[in-house]
C-alpha cells in the first residue's frame, strides 16, 4: 500500500490568510476602518491563553483591529455579560471571541446567547447553530461557521474535490466539533454518520468511510486497521503526551504511524487541523465586517 498524502494544513492556512489580508486592504480601502476582532479570556488557563495570544497576534498581522480583553478567573457572569453587551454595541468591533471552557461558576451557554449573531466569529450562538442545521445541500454559508470544523470541510475539499455520495464516518459528538463537522459534510452531500462513545463496533463502522473525521480528544485512539484503504482522515485531535526523558509531544485521536500505511490522504498533528483553526477565525471575522 503506498503511504497516505500529508494534508498540509500549514500551507492550506497560509494561503488562506494571504486571501484574508487580501479582503482586509480592500475593506479598509473602501471604509476607512479596520475589522476589529475582540477576545475574551477569563482565567489563566495555560493552554487559552497560547490560542488567545495567536488569535490577536494573527488578527493584527493580517491587517485588521485586535481588542484583547484579559479577565481574572473571579469576573462574575453578569461583569462578562456586561462585557459582551460593550462589545455587541461598539461599532469598531465585527467579531467577537470568548474563549472556552469558561470558569464553572458561569454559564457558558448564556455568555454564547449575549453574542450579537452576526459578531458570533466562532459560530457558536443558538442563532448560527440552528442555521447550520438547517441550510439545503450546497447552500451559502453566508453566517459564521465554526472556524475548526469549516477548517476540516476545507481540508477535505481539497484533499478529495468532490465529496457528493462519499461516505463519511465523524467520530466525537460536541457541539464545538462533531456535530457542526457533519452538518458541513451533509452539506456537501456525504453519506454521514456520527459516532460516539456509546456506538457498538466502532473499527467495524469506521472502516465503512471513505471520509473519516476524528474529534475526541483521546490520544492515538483510532488504529490503522479501523481505517478503509485509501480512506480520507481528518485528525482534529491535539492531546499532549509524555515523550520520556520529561519532556512531551504532540499526538493526534489517530495512530499516525499506523494510519500514514493505510489512508488515501491524511493530516498530520501538528500541522493539520490545527493551522486552519486561527485562519478560519480570520476568514470568519472579514465575513462579519463585510
Ligand atoms: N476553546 C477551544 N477551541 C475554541 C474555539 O474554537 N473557540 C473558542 N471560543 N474557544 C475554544
Amino acid at each position: 500500500m503506498a503511504e497516505a498524502k500529508l494534508i498540509d494544513g500549514k500551507a492550506h492556512a497560509e494561503r488562506l490568510r494571504r486571501q484574508v489580508a487580501e479582503g482586509v486592504a480592500a475593506f479598509v480601502e473602501q471604509h476607512g476602518t479596520k475589522p476589529g476582532l475582540a477576545t475574551v479570556l477569563v482565567g489563566a488557563d495555560a493552554a487559552s491563553q497560547v490560542y488567545v495570544k495567536s488569535k490577536g497576534k494573527t488578527a493584527i498581522e493580517l491587517g485588521m483591529a485586535s481588542f484583547d480583553h484579559r479577565l481574572p478567573a473571579e469576573t462574575t457572569e453578569e461583569e462578562l455579560l456586561a462585557l459582551v453587551a460593550r462589545l455587541n454595541a461598539d461599532p469598531t468591533i465585527h467579531g467577537i471571541l470568548v474563549q472556552l471552557p469558561l470558569p464553572r461558576h458561569i454559564d457558558s451557554a448564556k455568555v454564547l446567547l449575549a453574542i450579537d449573531p452576526a459578531k458570533d466569529v466562532d459560530g457558536f450562538h443558538p442563532v448560527n447553530v440552528g442555521r447550520l442545521g438547517s441550510i439545503g445541500a450546497g447552500a451559502p454559508l453566508d453566517f459564521p461557521v465554526p472556524c475548526t470544523p469549516l477548517g476540516c470541510s476545507m481540508l477535505l475539499a481539497d484533499a478529495v474535490g468532490n465529496l457528493a455520495g462519499k461516505s463519511a464516518v465523524v467520530v466525537g459528538r460536541s457541539t464545538l466539533v462533531g456535530r457542526p463537522v457533519a452538518q458541513l459534510l451533509l452539506r456537501a452531500d456525504c453519506t454521514v454518520t456520527i459516532a460516539h462513545s456509546r456506538t457498538r463496533d466502532l473499527p467495524a463502522l469506521c472502516r465503512t468511510a471513505d471520509i473519516l473525521v476524528v474529534a475526541i480528544g483521546k490520544p492515538e485512539f483510532l488504529r490503522g486497521d479501523w481505517i478503509k484503504p485509501g480512506a480520507a482522515v481528518i485528525d482534529v485531535g491535539i492531546n499532549r503526551v509524555p515523550a520520556g526523558d520529561g519532556k512531551t509531544r504532540l499526538v493526534g485521536d489517530v495512530a499516525f504511524d499506523e494510519a500514514r500505511h493505510v489512508a488515501g490522504c491524511l493530516t498530520p498533528v501538528p500541522g493539520g487541523v490545527g493551522p486552519m483553526t486561527v485562519a478560519c477565525l480570520m476568514y470568519n471575522t472579514l465575513r462579519s465586517a463585510q
